[in-house]
């Protein structure tokens, strides 16, 4: 089939080169002329495991292409992707503007019958007035409608978890719709669900609120736990064996970040109060979470006197390992914090340091400072205390002896519960982490 995509970033890159990698004719649109050029010379703008390579191989047999001609890309295509963001405005709600903009294109563009297919995450609804709108600002008189294939790809893992999908979702109003894309779909040979448009869109945000309940629940259960001797490893782990329960998005930490969870639960608040409904559960979430983020701060703030003119190692910067994003990290809560508490801070990650740097350049910031390191140990060394952000495989493989050997007073603050609470005790250090006995 001849798909067009529109949008390069994780949904529709990662879309378009895994419909070509299953033998569909692919054409990646944006409006970013530098992407384009880069996507074309095979480098991919996001950092994602196996993406280039399938890149480079779909580009060379020449299933995929990019351009910044939407009109050729979308005028005999027979399906139209849109995988472009849907960022959160400062009320919670979700910003539609990259979604109208390309409906608009598409009704200009369009000269035979297409299927146009929501990816992003949008607001309930959002499918119905998106057809609307292409029907009312359509150029040619042909046959188009909108369906919703909501997409589940976490970052990191985007080119498995969608070669590999639990399932499909499929959201459709007709059975031409549905069969489109049951077609599309065939070659991945994954379990498919098809639905009507308004389900699909909510199974999107359902689905990803409930996985930030999940996270927040068991925060919340962590910290009760510190106060009560208990050790929330160890509850998440007899929790897991219940299958009703599961084993994944356990566990606790220092609050979930990236651009999906945070913005998906406000997006989902915000709409049930359009509607007159509070959803209680949701807005829990949302607020154990904002806690949740600066709880280590706090601890420390309550151990030491100042901040001021101690050398802090910070490990870990992006909001999760396998990705240089920084969108709602912790890091980007804590940081502010330590600087303006006048921190000299000395931070390690071994992708994110880039992008962080763009938002906080090297030297002094504030009272304080920040100073970015090749390899972890140059952060510790000297340290006063050292606060991990991010269970990147790099930092986990420290051994406790090296926070020992390397630092001025071994204090840590784990956001992540990476270590063993015994050993880090037994090779000397003060070790505090989320939901467990010190
Ligand atoms: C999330 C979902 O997992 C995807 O299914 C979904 O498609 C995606 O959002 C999206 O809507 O596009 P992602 O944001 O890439 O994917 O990352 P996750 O791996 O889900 O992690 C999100 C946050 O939760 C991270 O900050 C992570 O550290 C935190 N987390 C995760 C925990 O604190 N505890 C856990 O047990 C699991």
């Amino acid at each position: 089939m001849k798909i067009a995509v529109a949008g390069t970033g994780y949904v529709g890159l990662v879309a378009g080169v895994c419909f070509a990698e299953v033998g569909h004719m692919v054409t990646c649109v944006d409006v970013d002329e530098n992407k384009i050029q880069l996507l074309k010379s095979g480098v991919s703008p996001i950092y994602e495991a196996d993406l280039e390579r399938l890149m480079r191989k779909n580009y060379d047999e020449g299933r995929i292409d990019y351009t910044m001609d939407y009109r050729e890309a979308y005028r005999n295509a027979d399906a139209i992707f849109i995988g472009v963001g849907t960022p959160e405005r400062p009320d919670g709600s979700a910003n539609l503007t990259y979604i109208a903009a390309v409906a608009r294109q598409i009704a200009e563009s369009i000269e035979k019958e297409c299927l146009v297919v929501v990816k992003s995450t949008v607001p309930i609804g959002t499918n119905d007035k998106v057809e609307q709108f292409i029907n009312d600002f359509l150029v040619n008189d042909v046959h188009v409608e909108v369906a919703s294939n909501p997409e589940f790809l976490a970052q990191g893992s985007a080119v498995r978890d969608t070669l590999q999908a639990a399932r499909i979702i499929i959201g459709t109003e007709s059975d031409w719709a549905k069969e489109m894309l049951m077609k599309i779909y065939e070659p991945f040979h994954l379990p498919i669900v098809a639905v009507k448009r308004r389900s699909a869109e909510m199974i999107k945000y359902a689905s990803n609120d409930f996985l930030a309940l999940k996270i927040s629940y068991m925060n919340d259960i962590a910290n009760l736990c510190e106060l009560v001797g208990a050790d929330i490893g160890e509850v998440a782990q007899g929790m897991s064996f219940d299958s009703r329960i599961g084993s994944r998005f356990l566990n606790a930490g220092i609050g979930y970040g990236g651009s999906c969870f945070p913005k998906d639960t406000k997006a989902l608040e915000y709409l049930a109060k359009q509607h007159g409904y509070e959803l209680r559960t949701v807005k829990a979430a949302i607020d154990v979470n904002k806690e949740q983020k600066v709880i280590l701060y706090k601890k420390a703030c309550k151990r030491l006197i100042t901040f001021h003119g101690l050398k802090v190692a910070v490990l870990g910067l992006t909001f999760k390992p396998g990705t240089d994003d920084l969108r709602e990290a912790p890091s980007l809560d804590n940081i502010p914090l330590l600087l303006e508490n006048g921190a000299d801070i000395f931070a390690y990650d071994p992708v994110g340091t880039d992008n962080f740097k763009k938002l906080y350049p090297e030297g002094r910031n504030g009272r304080g400072s920040i100073t970015y390191v090749e390899r972890p140990e140059e952060a510790l060394e000297n340290a006063n205390l050292c606060f991990i952000f991010t269970e990147w495989g790099s930092i986990a493989a420290l051994k406790p002896y090296i926070y020992q050997k390397f630092m001025k007073t071994p204090l840590v603050y784990d956001g992540r519960n990476i270590y063993d609470v015994n050993e880090m005790r037994k090779a000397g250090i003060e070790y505090h982490s989320i939901g467990r006995r010190q």
